[in-house]
């Protein structure tokens, strides 16, 4: 019946405090592993950014921001002191785009430069610096050197794993015709967003996303990382690592996977790796949900002699879908019927619609339970007692809910006294402002180390 089917997913996504807590152990050893020279999931990426802004910087900068949803071209003004001003074009990025031909993604980015640049910097003859939020794996040799590890966030393109990013990034501007633009710096989003929080709320030693894909970067000292001790820095020095975490346990030793995950895996361009990711992030929430709906369809329990065929199309489902159930405001959840309705052609009962809402809460639950596990993991590998976290990204800004759940199993995990004071704050114009003032910082001269 629908309360033993109801019941059986209740089980297999709660995540108890126990295993919160066995999760986060088994992370902390993952980033130390990390650390070393020795083959792990998590790749902990050196980002050669060793140095904040200390509040002296200023001056204008270009930034490109290529995250998960958007692309943003923006110009910040760094105004020192913590403050900035930005103008910026937004445009979105065609899901055509994310499994194109390289040259088509890089001709579309190098276009919407070159349009705000024409708006904004007419006649063409000022030479520009931009630095690129790439919100992809990269392994960096110095900052502006960055080459792609593996497509993630349902991006598929032959040709750019493995390769340099920014001689095809500056190649397409080329093609374009925007000749007065060069790149002068590379980074993750995460790093972006550690870096302006950092900037506008000094103290903030954490950049996390909770958007698309989910990761996290923080402010490690150099005695801390073996990997780099031949480069024999200064120990009390410190460097911002960007984990790279959502291949934590993809060895299968700790994460809960359902057969919903196992599924997603397999039908995914990448089988067995990004494990954590695929459970949390919203690029894979309403497949999750559109996984169990299909499965409880076929089960005769919804949508019982209805055409499901729309449902069927991988990619019929995204998060917001479940963010719109969570916050039906209708006791009969009149918002979920008709989107159900206009969306996929399906008729429901109020009974049916109460466990499909039960089902949402349940991935939206988990994934901001297992995120935690993340945050404390950098707490606890790092010591601190407290911790300011610089966050962005749509889940956390859009999902109901999210926040609150994360911030419980943060206090499930380090206990009441630390985990309510492992504080979220969201980073405004995060990475665009992040990317300027590591521009900044580079035009100066602090921003490399190698
Ligand atoms: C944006 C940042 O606000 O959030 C991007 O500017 C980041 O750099 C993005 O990648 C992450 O969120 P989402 O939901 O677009 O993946
Ligand atoms: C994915 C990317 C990572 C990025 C994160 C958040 O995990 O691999 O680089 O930081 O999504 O956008």
């Amino acid at each position: 019946t629908l309360l033993d089917h109801l019941n059986e997913l209740e089980s297999q996504f709660t995540v108890s405090t126990d295993l919160l807590k066995r999760v986060t152990e088994r992370f902390v050893s993952e980033l130390k592993r990390g650390l070393t020279n020795q083959p792990g999931d998590i790749p902990m990426v050196p980002t050669w950014v060793t140095s904040c802004p200390d509040g002296s910087e200023t001056g204008s900068y270009l930034a490109l921001d290529m995250g998960g949803t958007n692309l943003r071209v923006c110009e910040v003004e760094v105004q020192g002191n913590g403050k900035f001003d930005i103008i910026q074009n937004k445009y979105r990025l065609p899901q055509a785009l994310k499994t194109g031909t390289r040259e088509e993604l890089f001709d579309y980015i190098a276009t919407c430069v070159k349009k705000f640049v024409d708006e904004n910097h007419p006649g063409g003859d000022k030479k520009l610096e931009i630095g690129f939020t790439f919100s992809y794996p990269c392994k960096q040799t110095s900052i502006d050197d960055a080459i792609l590890i593996a497509w993630t966030k349902g991006f598929d393109i032959d040709g750019v794993e493995g390769e340099k990013i920014v001689p095809l990034f500056n190649e397409a501007l080329k093609r374009v015709g925007c000749n007065n633009v060069t790149l002068n710096a590379v980074l993750n989003d995460t790093t972006g967003t550690l870096v302006a929080s950092n900037y506008t709320k000094p103290g903030t030693e954490i950049g996390v996303i909770f958007g698309t894909g989910c990761n996290a970067c923080y402010i490690e000292r150099f005695d801390e990382i073996p990997k780099l001790h031949d480069y024999r820095l200064p120990a009390d020095m410190s460097m911002i690592i960007n984990c790279e975490w959502c291949d934590f346990d993809n060895q299968h030793v700790v994460l809960p996977r359902t057969k919903y995950d196992l599924a997603i895996d397999a039908d995914h361009p990448r089988p067995g790796l990004q494990t954590y990711e695929k459970m949390i992030a919203g690029c894979y929430m309403g497949d999750i949900l559109r996984r169990i709906l299909l499965d409880l369809y076929e089960n005769g329990v919804l949508f019982i002699g209805q055409d499901v065929s729309k449902l069927r199309d991988p990619l019929a489902m995204d998060t917001s879908v479940l963010s719109m159930i969570e916050v039906d405001p209708f006791e009969n959840l009149d918002e979920t019927q008709q989107l159900l309705e206009n969306s996929y052609g399906l008729a429901t009962t109020e009974e049916e619609r109460h466990l499909i809402r039960r089902v949402c809460e349940l991935i939206g639950t988990r994934a901001a339970r297992l995120s935690a596990c993340g945050v404390c993991a950098l707490v606890l590998k790092t010591k601190k007692q407290s911790m300011m976290v610089g966050t962005d990204g749509s889940v956390y800004n859009k999902y109901p809910h999210f926040k609150e759940r994360l911030e419980a199993a943060f206090k499930e995990v380090l206990g009441e006294d630390i985990g309510s004071k492992v504080i979220t704050a969201p980073a405004e114009d995060g990475s665009g402002v992040g990317a300027a003032l590591v521009s900044a910082l580079q035009a100066k001269g602090k921003a490399l180390t190698k």
